[in-house]
């Protein structure tokens, strides 16, 4: 059965902001801190499903304080980008995979699972209206969050009966205030992001609020990220904060690029599913395994592990390092960003913003 389309309501911002103002805040973005002037908002009641699609201008809600997201977390979100083209036109990355994360997360929430094309047409629609805000050069974006809570009113533990599921967008410049300069990591034994059976799977709030308090220990040891291990024996990278890592083993044609595998309780990235099929093209072996942090720092002092990065939506692909642990600290390589790391970061971005041909049909051309 097919499920019928829906039909967006819109309603145009009366006062959007002034292209003078827009242009300012596009001429250095950060991330996250500024928002387009319109949003996309879709509603879904027990028994109606979903309904009152509407694109309307970006503004606050009220909510009561006992909504159930207040008290009980029933919240889930998506991150993607949309890149101005080499010929000017616009395009998302992958948005149909975020569809389906999101179907993920949500199963996972005991929420309503919105129906992939309504996810990708939300987004589109979003853009289309805001592409003035899609900003013009290399790795900048627009960068759109997609996310859905539950509205109903009251405390009883059990799913909501009605939802928002809403996009917002916000121009993005590099998510390290630093650029594409080198983090050091913590390598946390005392907390853990997620255990088995848990929702570490789920790109679900709870799981940021529980990485708070390990990232504060991070900095304490003047780390810029902390590096999460598995939740039973504490010795297997799993990924951080908002990004997921590889390991480069060896150097030169014969290197090859290894990521923690997925194991339920780590993200699956989609930058990381992407590298996986880039790094294989560039002829590069790939493997997708448990890693250890006594293989991390035996192999780095050894020389097997020549690079380590970072990678996901927001970041792209962040060089690490250096290492500060429990057991020990390490310099990654001679601590520069490695060769392989900016030629796959190269590679990445230039699908992204329509330099290089698309082989596997990642981008959605609006
Ligand atoms: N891991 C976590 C915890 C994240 O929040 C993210 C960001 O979305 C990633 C990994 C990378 O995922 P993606 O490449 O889909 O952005
Ligand atoms: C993303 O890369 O889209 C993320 O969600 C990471 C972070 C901003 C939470």
């Amino acid at each position: 059965m097919t499920t019928p389309r829906i039909e967006f309501g819109l309603k145009p911002s009366t006062q959007p902001l002034p292209e003078k103002e827009r242009e300012a805040v596009l001429a250095a973005p950060g991330f996250g801190r500024r928002f387009t002037d319109h949003m996309v908002t879709i509603r879904w009641t027990e028994g109606r499903g979903w309904h009152d699609a509407q694109l309307e201008p970006y503004a606050p809600f009220q909510i009561d304080p006992a909504n159930m997201t207040l008290h009980y977390a029933q919240t889930i979100f998506e991150g993607l980008k949309a890149y101005r083209q080499a010929d000017g036109s616009v395009a998302t990355f992958r948005p149909e995979a975020n569809a389906l994360r999101f179907q993920r997360s949500a199963r996972r929430l005991a929420m309503p699972e919105l129906p992939i094309e309504t996810f990708i047409e939300a987004c589109d629609l979003l853009v289309q209206q805001d592409v003035a805000w899609v900003p013009g050069a290399g790795e900048e974006s627009l960068y759109l969050r997609p996310f859905m809570f539950a509205t109903e009113v009251g405390l009883g533990v059990r799913p909501a009966d009605e939802y928002l599921f809403v996009v917002i967008a916000s121009p993005a410049g590099p998510y390290f205030p630093r650029g594409v300069k080198p983090v050091s990591v913590w390598l946390s034994e005392e907390y853990v992001r997620a255990a088995p059976g848990g929702m570490g799977e789920a790109k679900t709030g709870g799981n940021y609020a529980a990485s708070l308090v390990a990232q504060a220990e991070a900095a304490g040891h003047g780390c810029d990220q902390v590096v999460w291990l598995d939740a039973t024996e504490r010795r297997y990278i799993e990924e951080m904060g908002g990004m997921n890592l590889y390991f480069v083993m060896g150097s030169g044609a014969d290197a090859k690029v290894v990521t923690p595998e997925l194991t339920g309780t780590l993200l699956p990235g989609i930058t990381r599913d992407s590298l996986l099929s880039i790094a294989a093209d560039m002829g590069y072996g790939t493997e997708e395994r448990r890693i250890s942090t006594d293989e991390w720092r035996e192999g780095n002092a050894d020389g097997t592990i020549t690079e380590v990065f970072a990678c996901g939506t927001a970041a792209v692909i962040t060089p690490v390092g250096s290492v500060k642990s429990a057991r020990g600290n390490w310099t990654v390589g001679d601590g520069e960003p490695g060769e392989l790391t900016m030629k796959l970061r190269e590679s990445l971005l230039a699908v992204q913003t329509g330099q290089a041909p698309d082989p596997h049909g990642w981008m959605h051309r609006l």
